[in-house]
């Protein structure tokens, strides 16, 4: 089988082509990226003289481009997005546009192709904040920032492709995932640079808020498993067992560093800061997922990782200071 995966040169999509060329030889993969500011080719280094792999630089808002990439292809994998929150504060527009129209474009060149599946990567930030219990995939959608709001856009579009034209579309909404590659503007990769930098950690107002851990290669798997057999129209939600406080998260990197609590800075709240985040798996357990890697160990190893890949994510932060002090000016919390 031939599939599209979008955003293929970030984080998560990047996890993703290397898995699933590792353990599906009969797969062949298209990966259409942007190469925005988080796409990066360096994540893709061991696949790139893979006959099954091409990579195909375009923006998903451009129709021909997408057209093109998508030729032969059976299957869409969509994960290509803008995925900062802090950014989407300062400025939505990129937002709108690959999340939300970007997102129309695909669906539709797909529908025309006749593509046989299209599955989506949605968030659990779609559903919006809750202080206890877990939402399910039949709650309403609540979202608050930019970056939620174009996201649930996008997850609605996916499913109203489904019920209007009976596209196999599946949506995946999966909690916060952190491993090797990670950008480090995202708060696990983001505290463990700034740590090993020997600055202060950032931790936004009480550092009380809550988000649930995914190790990357479990949130990849489910992706996978929802492509092979999730059901058309159908969201599943995807997380793990593990939640907590930043302030936890936090003192764990630390602990792991051997690094005193006193490199914690508290700082400025996020406007419209999430409280917590919570949703139930049960639905994607039910078809047979289970998460492989529990957090401690999974935290240890991507620590270590970016103990022993310094010059990684080194070049990227020097990179990204423009954006650090722009925030930090707009928000007083960089
Ligand atoms: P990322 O920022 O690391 O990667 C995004 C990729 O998309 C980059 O390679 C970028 O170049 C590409 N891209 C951006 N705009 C594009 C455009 N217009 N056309 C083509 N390519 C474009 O993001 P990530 O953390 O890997 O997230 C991947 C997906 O998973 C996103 O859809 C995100 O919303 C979703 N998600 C992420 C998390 C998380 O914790 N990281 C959790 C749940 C869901
Ligand atoms: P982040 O990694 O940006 O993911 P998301 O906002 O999508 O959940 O942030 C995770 C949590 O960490 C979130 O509650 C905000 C907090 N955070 C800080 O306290 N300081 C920081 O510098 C950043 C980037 C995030």
């Amino acid at each position: 089988m031939k599939v599209l995966i979008t955003g293929g040169a970030g984080f998560i999509g990047s996890h993703l082509v290397r898995l699933w060329l590792r353990e599906q030889p009969s797969i062949s993969i298209v990966n259409l990226d942007k190469l925005t500011y988080s796409g990066d080719l360096a994540r893709l280094e061991e696949v790139g003289a893979d006959r099954r792999y091409r990579f195909f630089q375009g923006d998903v808002c451009d129709a021909s481009a997408v057209d093109e990439a998508m030729e032969g292809c059976e299957g869409i994998v969509h994960l290509a997005a803008e995925t900062h929150v802090d950014r989407s504060l300062l400025d939505g527009k990129a937002f709108i546009d690959t999340n939300a129209y970007g997102t129309y474009v695909l669906l539709e060149t797909a529908r025309k192709k006749g593509v046989k599946k299209f599955l989506t990567v949605s968030t659990d930030e779609v559903y919006g904040s809750r202080e206890k219990g877990h939402f399910t995939e039949k709650d309403p959608l609540n979202p608050t920032s930019p970056y939620s709001i174009t996201k649930a856009a996008a997850d609605f579009l996916t499913q109203s492709y489904a019920a209007t034209y009976g596209l196999h579309a599946v949506v995946t909404r999966g909690s916060n995932t952190f491993g090797p590659f990670q950008y480090p503007e995202k708060v696990i990769p983001l505290f463990v640079s700034k740590a090993l930098s020997g600055k202060k950690l950032p931790l936004y107002g009480d550092g009380l808020h809550v988000r649930n851990w995914l190790a990357v290669e479990d949130h990849c798997r489910a992706i996978l498993l929802a492509f092979r057999k999730g059901r058309k129209g159908e969201a599943y939600n995807i997380s793990s067992d593990t939640e907590m406080t930043n302030r936890e998260l936090t003192r764990r990197i630390l602990k792991l560093l051997d690094k005193p609590a006193s490199c914690i800075q508290p700082v400025k709240d996020r406007p419209g800061h999430d409280r917590r985040y919570a949703i139930s798996s049960r639905k994607l357990r039910a078809l047979g997922w289970k998460e492989r890697f529990p957090f401690e160990e999974a935290l240890r190893d991507t620590v270590q990782w970016y103990c022993q890949n310094v010059s990684w994510w080194k070049s990227i932060v020097e990179k990204s200071r423009d954006f650090r002090t722009y925030y930090a000016k707009a928000y007083g919390n960089g």
